[in-house]
């Protein structure tokens, strides 16, 4: 299996704050960039940050539930500049503040679709070019949340519990490719999207910080890069309890919506 390191990346959710932190690690001399977002002038910003540290930048303005367009998109890209590296960042969170409503069905499938299906509609084309290659890299961004659900935000945790299945499920079939699978569970980080989540946030890191911990499991081809230790820990032992338990304990911790007063 060739290891090098990357030369050409591909960021999918790079106008956001995990996105646009891990496009800054990358950003170098010599590197060659695709940077996908929807909203322009942020996914720009990233772009120009990038440029200003020497690197190559193509930008893509694109919704990653379209699928046909994403992949014309990106073998386009592949065709020009064989990607080395894929990052399937891009997603979106819905979430509850008390527990007198559900979520509505058409919140629920656009979590769905953006997270589980808009993934898949990323790393499929790639997948295809570097198994032609015989070589390359691809990362998934889960979440922690894809180790318990959480009452407060269902539709995301199913999205992200989703996309943990489907990386167990492709990394032999990737590794037999010759292709690395690292799948990525971040805790808390600030981001819109943590901002606007109405509970506590244990542990709580700042995107550099985030990204610069995701490069390091990047480069060493890490098949699971989860932090922090003591949440992924955490959640782990919380699954070898009584489910009762554990939704108590969830409970305790605040990671579940306020009963309405
Ligand atoms: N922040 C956390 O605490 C945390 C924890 C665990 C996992 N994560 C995961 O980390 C990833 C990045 O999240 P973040 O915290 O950086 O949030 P963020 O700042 O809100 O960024 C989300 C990114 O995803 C893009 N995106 C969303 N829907 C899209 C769509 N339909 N098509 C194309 N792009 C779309 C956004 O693009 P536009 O803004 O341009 O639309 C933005 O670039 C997500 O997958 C998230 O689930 C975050």
């Amino acid at each position: 299996m060739k290891r090098t390191l990357p030369g050409v990346v591909v960021i999918t959710g790079a106008s956001g704050a995990i996105g646009s932190a891990l496009a800054g690690v990358y950003a170098a001399p010599g590197m060659c960039m695709a940077l996908q977002g929807r909203d322009k002038m942020r996914l720009e910003a990233t772009a120009s940050n990038c440029r200003a540290k020497g690197a190559d930048v193509f930008v893509c303005e694109m919704d990653v539930r379209d699928a046909p367009a994403l992949r014309a998109w990106l073998e386009a890209f592949d065709t020009q500049h064989p990607v080395d590296l894929l990052m399937a960042d891009a997603g979106i969170a819905n979430v509850l503040d008390d527990l007198s409503h559900w979520e509505t069905p058409v919140a629920t499938e656009e979590v769905i679709n953006t997270n589980l299906f808009g993934t898949i509609n990323t790393v499929m084309p790639i997948a295809e070019r570097m198994r032609m290659r015989g070589h390359g890299h691809i990362a998934i961004v889960s979440s922690l949340a894809a180790l318990r659900g959480m009452a407060i935000s269902p539709a995301y945790c199913a999205s992200k519990s989703a996309l943990h299945a489907w990386g167990q499920a492709i990394r032999p079939l990737l590794g037999a490719m010759g292709i690395s699978l690292t799948m990525i569970y971040p805790g808390f980080v600030k981001s819109n999207m943590s901002d606007a989540f109405p509970a506590s946030k244990p542990f709580l890191m700042d995107a550099a910080k985030a990204a610069a911990q995701m490069r390091r499991g990047l480069d060493a081809r890490k098949a699971t890069i989860a932090f922090p230790v003591i949440l992924w820990v955490g959640l782990k032992l919380l699954n070898a309890l009584p489910d009762p338990w554990a939704d108590s304990v969830m409970s305790f911790l605040q990671l579940s919506p306020k009963k309405r007063p």
